[in-house]
């Protein structure tokens, strides 16, 4: 087992080098914070934040931008496409007290992409060039980029693209193993992550597709990533930092047994303190989806908090499926 060789990036130390990644709907205040109570996680994240809209955010009521004062560090990713977007957005990330700030160079949604942004911007490395030269003259903090592999296997493409934002002062790189088109149930390329570490001398972070310690081994052996970066698998089972902290990187202490009912009730728990009533249950329903993979009958549960129409009716179907699906108390 190897001791974590804590990451730092300017003046951000990540140990051990665990990434939450960024998502869309999940990694928000009440997610991190359940993450943040597991253990074992290195740097938080935002989901995606759009550069244009940022501005002219409310911090206290934004479901994005809502954030107590113990999850620290965070990283805050921009969704941004258009040069003079920058200044205005990272004015606004600095006045939020951001410990680090993610470019997204790697979301292939279709509407995102129409906007000129995410992975659209691989095919547009002018554009991207300039983006980061103008986010790197204006901030200090680290500024890192998380990209997906490119349209088709092109290590050529791809070497430059790298080569380029490090050249342009990126402190940090993940890659998703995947190429833009690919889908969720492909294998991730994890040596293409190894590929790019070799060109590269800023640290590189594996993502997609590590969902427990053999994965998260696999990965390593297969990249020589200086970092991990976790996505669904924190949703799944968020005490899996906790876990590859001890595991992985010979950190915190072991990971006992977990009481998965009661870590659900605390993530309502979490969003009942965070957001206002409107905003509740929409996020439980994005976070059962993931969490209820945890049982065999877990589409049950799934769809029980799916069809709820109140948190309160979610958190009786909730119940309700737990006290017939197993023990309250489980190992690991
Ligand atoms: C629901 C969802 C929302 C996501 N939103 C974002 C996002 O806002 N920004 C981003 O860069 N990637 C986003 N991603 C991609 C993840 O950050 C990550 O790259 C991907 O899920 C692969 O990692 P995993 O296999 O560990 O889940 C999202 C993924 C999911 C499943």
């Amino acid at each position: 087992m190897d001791k974590a060789q804590p990451l730092r990036l300017k003046g951000l130390e990540i140990s051990p080098p665990l990434f939450l990644a960024p998502m869309a709907g999940l990694t928000h205040s009440a997610l991190r914070r359940l993450i943040l109570e597991q253990g074992g996680i290195g740097l938080l994240s935002t989901e995606m934040l759009s550069a244009g809209r940022l501005p002219s955010e409310n911090p206290h009521l934004s479901p994005y931008l809502v954030r107590s004062a113990q999850e620290s560090p965070l990283s805050y990713q921009l969704l941004v496409s258009r040069v003079e977007e920058v200044a205005p957005a990272i004015a606004k990330l600095h006045a939020l007290g951001a410990e680090a700030i993610d470019l997204n160079l790697g979301c292939p949604a279709p509407t995102v992409r129409r906007m000129g942004a995410g992975s659209r911007l691989m095919e547009e490395p002018v554009t991207v060039q300039a983006l980061v030269a103008a986010a790197r003259k204006l901030t200090d903090l680290p500024l890192t980029a998380k990209i997906r592999l490119g349209e088709t296997l092109d290590e050529e493409k791809l070497r430059n693209f790298c080569l380029m934002l490090e050249g342009e002062g990126v402190d940090l790189l993940s890659v998703h193993a995947r190429l833009r088109g690919e889908p969720f149930v492909r294998k991730p390329r994890w040596p293409w992550v190894g590929k790019v570490k070799g060109w590269l001398s800023i640290p590189v972070i594996a993502n997609g597709g590590i969902f427990s310690v053999d994965d998260a081994r696999n990965c390593l052996a297969q990249s020589g990533a200086d970092g991990l970066m976790i996505g669904r698998a924190a949703a799944i089972r968020p005490w899996i930092f906790a876990e590859l902290a001890h595991q992985v990187y010979g950190l915190g202490p072991e990971v006992g047994a977990v009481n998965k009912p009661a870590l659900y009730h605390r993530f309502v728990e979490l969003l009942e303190e965070s957001f206002l009533p409107e905003r509740r249950l929409g996020r439980l329903k994005e976070f059962t989806h993931y969490f209820a993979t945890n049982y065999p009958f877990g589409h049950h549960f799934a769809s029980a908090v799916q069809s709820s129409s109140s948190l309160d009716q979610a958190k009786e179907r909730a119940c309700a499926f737990f006290a017939k699906s197993e023990p309250v108390v489980e190992g690991r």
